[in-house]
């Protein structure tokens, strides 16, 4: 499959874009192909935050789901039932329409996360505030309440956009390939995005940072680390340290190294280093990157470990931690989308099989089946 949209992240430097870009920069590459210059940044931040509401109708749909839904399953929901709001995006072979969809969807995702959140908690929706950047809006409509101010912390909202900008997009990964096949017949956008978002949800993959948080909490104390260090060595103990090691990056991952400082300054700012899950997190880090069977195997930290702890110092709820992933890679999925129909040898998806079963049976009638 020919693409561009995911290699142009691969052409910059993960890092560099980390370093001096912001998330809705690096939307604007994914969708045009481009940074944007001072102009084009103003119009793209301008046409996304126009689209930050919801149609008001949207919220009576969340007074159908249960307080204690998993927020990926209010995600599928909503995103999916847009379908039933944006007729006009069903015209996908229209390259305006088709951009149109990309900005209401960038600039929802993070409307419909931080609803989710204030579903599970009982508390009112916070309306976005369109004169906020993004990761800060995003903040305040997931930590704002109506009855005093909330200031958005810039270290925060940094942390919060630089998690945005390295989960943005990452090749054929299985929910990208899910959004393309979905699409691949033709299907409204905000359909095909739902299913990318459903095959997010599985822990073998948006799932990993929950996982982290998970395996700091079956640790549970200090004293307990050397024996899951020792479990993570012993090849007879299917247990792994979460958020160590990486299929492409055998070295350290870029990303890896700038979540890691943003991570030092966000439980810094928040004066949260004694906390002790996030003691026994940093243990597990030093220990990991002196210890000879992980330096030998090049297995450091990867930016799930990381993002995970940043995630939880915020305050953000391991259950959302998916739904902020899946506010990310949004823009990957849909600008793959987008330029999957702009291929002209484009035909629906049929991943062929090969059937192992018998090849020929005879019907048999109900009453002489044993
Ligand atoms: N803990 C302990 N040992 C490990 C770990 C780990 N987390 N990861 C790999 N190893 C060992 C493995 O046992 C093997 O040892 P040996 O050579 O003695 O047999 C060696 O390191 C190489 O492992 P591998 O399974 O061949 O490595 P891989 O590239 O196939 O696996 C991985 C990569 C990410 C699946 C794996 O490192 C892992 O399971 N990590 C934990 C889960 C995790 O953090 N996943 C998130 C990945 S980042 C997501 C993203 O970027 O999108």
């Amino acid at each position: 499959m020919a693409m561009q949209a995911s290699c142009f992240i691969a052409a910059f430097r993960s890092s560099s874009l980390a370093e001096h870009s912001d998330f809705l920069e690096v939307c604007h590459l994914l969708l045009y192909g481009d940074l944007p210059n001072a102009q084009e940044k103003l119009a793209f931040e301008k046409g996304v935050t126009n689209h930050t509401m919801l149609h008001e109708q949207v919220n009576f749909l969340f007074r159908g789901f249960r307080r204690d839904a998993h927020p990926m399953a209010l995600m599928v929901g909503v995103v999916g039932a847009l379908s039933a709001f944006y007729p006009d995006s069903s015209d996908v072979e229209d390259a305006q329409q088709r951009m149109i969809a990309s900005y209401r969807l960038i600039a929802k995702m993070p409307t419909i996360a931080a609803m989710a959140h204030k579903w599970s908690l009982g508390q009112p929706f916070v309306y976005p505030r369109n004169d906020l950047g993004y990761a800060e809006n995003f903040l305040h409509m997931m930590f704002a309440v109506p009855c005093e101010p909330y200031h958005v912390n810039p270290i925060l909202a940094r942390a919060m956009d630089l998690i945005l900008i390295l989960h943005a997009d990452h090749e054929q990964n299985a929910s990208t390939s899910t959004v393309r096949l979905a699409g691949s017949s033709g299907a409204n956008p905000f359909a095909c995005i739902s299913a990318g978002i459903a095959c997010l949800w599985g822990p073998a993959h948006g799932g990993a940072n929950e996982a982290v948080l998970e395996m700091l909490e079956e640790i549970d104390s200090f004293d307990r680390i050397p024996e899951f260090i020792e479990r993570a060595k012993d090849k007879d103990d299917p247990f792994r340290l979460m958020g160590f090691g990486h299929r492409v990056y055998k070295n350290y991952d870029p990303r890896a190294k700038i979540m890691r400082e943003t991570c030092h300054q966000v439980l810094d700012e928040l004066g949260v280093r004694d906390e002790p899950l996030l003691k026994i997190a940093m243990e597990l880090e030093k220990i990991a990157l002196d210890d000879a069977y992980f330096v030998e195997r090049s297995l450091y930290p990867n930016v799930d470990f990381y993002s995970g702890i940043i995630l939880r110092a915020m305050g953000i709820p391991r259950g959302l931690f998916t739904a902020v992933f899946a506010v990310a890679r949004t823009i990957g999925w849909i600008s793959q989308w987008s330029e999957m129909h702009t291929d002209p040898s484009q035909k629906i998806g049929r991943p062929r099989q090969v059937y192992t079963g018998a090849t020929q049976y005879e019907y048999v009638p109900l009453d002489q089946r044993s």
